[in-house]
């Protein structure tokens, strides 16, 4: 039979999905994740003296968005609902203006942690109520890819069973339903630093997360070679000795190497609150270690945009500055993800 003829419509977005999850883990490219709430984003802001409004939100991420060259860096973006439904100043909508860069439009899906029922101090991702309607939104306004972000923290007794297993579900119907909707979910299950554990503790939690998480996409039928996974770094807890970057990068890749099936294409670290540096010498170390099953990134927040936003600081006369700061950045960081990093490229 002419293949072109036999071609089954759900098998063709099927391959769509493959083809944007490796792209968007393609060799030394990461992700920028931008898609700070309104409230996360507001407290940034305010913490430099910047006045948060739609309009100062809009010029902040049209600074980001428009840097000169991270395309070479730079696969896709996330954004939140906000910044995905604004335009850069001459009109054109970011969509848009990432589609003409080449960069993937991403989109923060969830509507964050709640308190967890039986379990005190701890939460479960919620935001699945109407998603379907909202992903086929989404898809319209240009978005190819979305992220839903599961928090966990350690101490004593978390996290619990009931917190693990509430968050692994929700990740795997949200996975689903961007699959079927035709977007690329990606998976991010968060071990928080906060606490005074040591690397071992987080190596085991994060092991059993991450189990749980990939029971629950196969229980879920989620297509494992259309999802990028956005883990944290086993690391100590940040009231923790520091341990040596070696050290972090042993322990993660045992944690993945134990838990993350080889059908993943890509994983795609958080910065979870290290500086931006140490984001980056670690993602070397680790990439370092390859060859690995699956390609190894950066899908970083604030190890990304810090140094840009402190440069920035409202200021329309620094816009250039804090783009050459972003760009040194996301070109660090690609060069990590390929192991190719060095403390030399800080200078440049
Ligand atoms: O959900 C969190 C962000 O996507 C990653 O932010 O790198 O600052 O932890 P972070």
């Amino acid at each position: 039979m002419n293949a072109a003829h036999s071609a089954d419509p759900a098998e063709l977005d099927r391959s769509q999905l493959h083809r944007t999850a490796a792209a968007l883990v393609a060799p030394g490219k990461g992700v920028l994740a931008a898609d700070e709430s309104v409230a996360t984003i507001t407290q940034r802001l305010e913490a430099l003296g910047v006045e948060s409004t739609a309009e100062t939100r809009r010029r902040y991420r049209e600074l980001l968005l428009g840097a000169p060259r991270i395309d070479s860096h730079v696969s896709g973006v996330i954004l939140y609902d906000e910044t995905l439904r604004q335009a850069a100043t001459d009109g054109t909508p970011f969509p848009e203006l990432l589609a003409s860069r080449g960069i993937l439009a991403g989109i923060k899906v969830d509507t964050g942690a709640k308190p967890l029922a039986g379990a005190p101090g701890e939460t479960v991702t919620e935001g699945l109520d109407g998603l379907r309607e909202r992903i086929a939104e989404y898809r319209d306004l240009g978005a190819s890819f979305a992220k839903w972000r599961a928090v966990l923290s350690i101490g004593p007794g978390r996290p619990s069973r009931p917190c693990v297993v509430a968050n692994a579900h929700a990740l795997a119907r949200y996975a689903a339903l961007c699959q079927e909707g035709g977007l690329v979910p990606i998976v991010e299950p968060e071990v928080l630093m906060d606490g005074d554990h040591d690397l071992d503790r987080c190596g085991r939690v994060t092991t059993t997360v991450l189990r749980a998480v990939f029971d629950q996409l196969h229980g879920a039928g989620v297509d494992l070679r259309a999802i990028v996974l956005k883990p944290s770094m086993v690391l100590p807890g940040s009231g923790a000795e520091p341990a040596e970057v070696a050290a972090v990068a042993d322990a993660t890749l045992r944690c993945l190497r134990d838990t993350v099936p080889a059908s993943v294409p890509g994983i795609a670290f958080l910065s979870g609150g290290q500086g931006s540096r140490l984001a980056t010498e670690h993602l070397h170390a680790i990439a370092s270690l390859g060859p690995h099953p699956w390609a190894v990134t950066f899908s970083y927040g604030r190890a990304l945009q810090d140094d840009a936003l402190r440069t920035w600081r409202g200021e329309p006369a620094n816009v250039g500055t804090a783009r050459s700061v972003l760009l040194r950045r996301v070109r660090c960081s690609g060069a990590a993800a390929l192991g190719s990093y060095s403390p030399a490229m800080e200078a440049a």
